[in-house]
């Protein structure tokens, strides 16, 4: 698809990073966007610089919608076929995500499952519910956000990271598997797998507030648990340290972790939008998602070694020390 004009895209997670800064360069090239999230005042504001940026004709549509939920896909669905008056949509960017669920023997469970069907579940709910309105389109394309943590694992030997790499892995698979159906049985849709190295989003911020199941601000009881034992597994004393001062260590971990990256969101989405246009099935997103991309192909039966760990963080030349997503 090489002209986003006059097409209509739907975003999942439009509220705010990645999602955001697509929905605002596909409208400034005057394409339609339909959005959902959870957080309805985050979206307000795209919705806002959006309607600011958009060229002539295109209209943006926001949704309360938790992607996880089938039936909130399905009703997200429903809601922009009415209010984009449309049977059609020519791009689905399934790019809602959170981190979380860390460690399979002590997160508990709950946890774990909101991610893995967070990151997983949102691609496939998004796909199942949305394939028939690309396939009544001319061109169509599906954009499935996937990470690094979809081809390595790990966020270095001091952490777990299993729910997030679990669902990663089962986008980028999925997403490759896809390609030849498509080819065989609805040449005319597309898709790619996106692998996002270090973006500056809050998602880290943002993750806590789905896990929790309020966006307020806080953290719960477990998530400061998880993170006083992350902590200390890195050398800080976090059993003396109170709950409001493990908060703060928190929330300025996220800031770093937005304001140290070395690609920003909307660095991202121009990189996300021009491997669409030149049809590339495997978009690595950021130097530093490359770099990891040739040193796990090129040595993957180390690539969970602390060796490879440090190489591999100076190589990419990141500030922070493993707090990818
Ligand atoms: N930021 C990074 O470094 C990075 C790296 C690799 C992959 N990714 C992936 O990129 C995608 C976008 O992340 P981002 O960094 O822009 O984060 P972000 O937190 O800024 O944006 C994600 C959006 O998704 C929304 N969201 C979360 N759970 C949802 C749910 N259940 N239903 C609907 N909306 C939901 C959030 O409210 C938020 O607005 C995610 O899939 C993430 O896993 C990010």
């Amino acid at each position: 698809m090489k002209d986003f004009s006059g097409k209509i895209a739907v975003i999942t997670g439009g509220g705010t990073g990645m999602g955001r800064e697509l929905a605002r360069q596909l409208v400034a090239e005057g394409c339609s966007v339909a959005m959902c999230d959870l957080s309805e005042a985050n979206m307000a504001e795209t919705a806002r610089l959006c309607t600011q940026e958009a060229a002539q004709g295109a209209k943006v549509t926001t949704c309360i919608a938790d992607v996880s939920i089938e039936d909130q896909i399905n009703k997200f669905r429903d809601e922009v076929a009415l209010g984009q008056d449309t049977d059609k949509i020519h791009l689905l960017f399934n790019n809602a995500g959170i981190g979380g669920g860390g460690s399979f023997v002590k997160a508990g469970r709950a946890e774990w499952e909101k991610t893995f069907n967070v990151c997983w579940g949102g691609v496939y709910y998004g796909c199942r519910a949305f394939l028939p309105m690309l396939m009544k389109a001319d061109e169509a394309h599906i954009i499935n956000t996937s990470s690094v943590n979809g081809f390595w694992a790990s966020l270095g030997p001091q952490s777990s990271h299993t729910a997030y790499s679990a669902a990663k892995f089962a986008v980028k698979g999925f997403t490759e598997a896809l390609i030849n159906d498509l080819k065989l049985n609805a040449p005319h849709v597309k898709c790619s797998v996106v692998m996002p190295g270090h973006i500056g989003t809050d998602i880290a911020i943002n993750s806590r507030k789905v896990l929790t199941g309020s966006q307020a601000e806080g953290l719960s009881a477990e998530t400061l648990e998880a993170a006083r034992q992350q902590m200390a597994m890195m050398g800080v004393a976090a059993d003396q340290l109170s709950d409001a001062q493990i908060e703060a260590l928190v929330e300025e971990q996220g800031r770093r972790f937005r304001d140290d990256a070395p690609t920003t969101a909307a660095q991202a989405a121009k990189i996300i939008l021009d491997g669409v246009k030149s049809d590339t099935w495997r978009i690595l997103v950021g130097d530093d998602a490359h770099r990891m991309d040739e040193m796990v192909r090129a040595d993957p039966a180390h690539a969970y070694e602390p060796g490879f760990f440090e190489q591999m963080v100076s190589n990419v030349g990141w500030r922070l020390g493993g707090a990818r997503t």
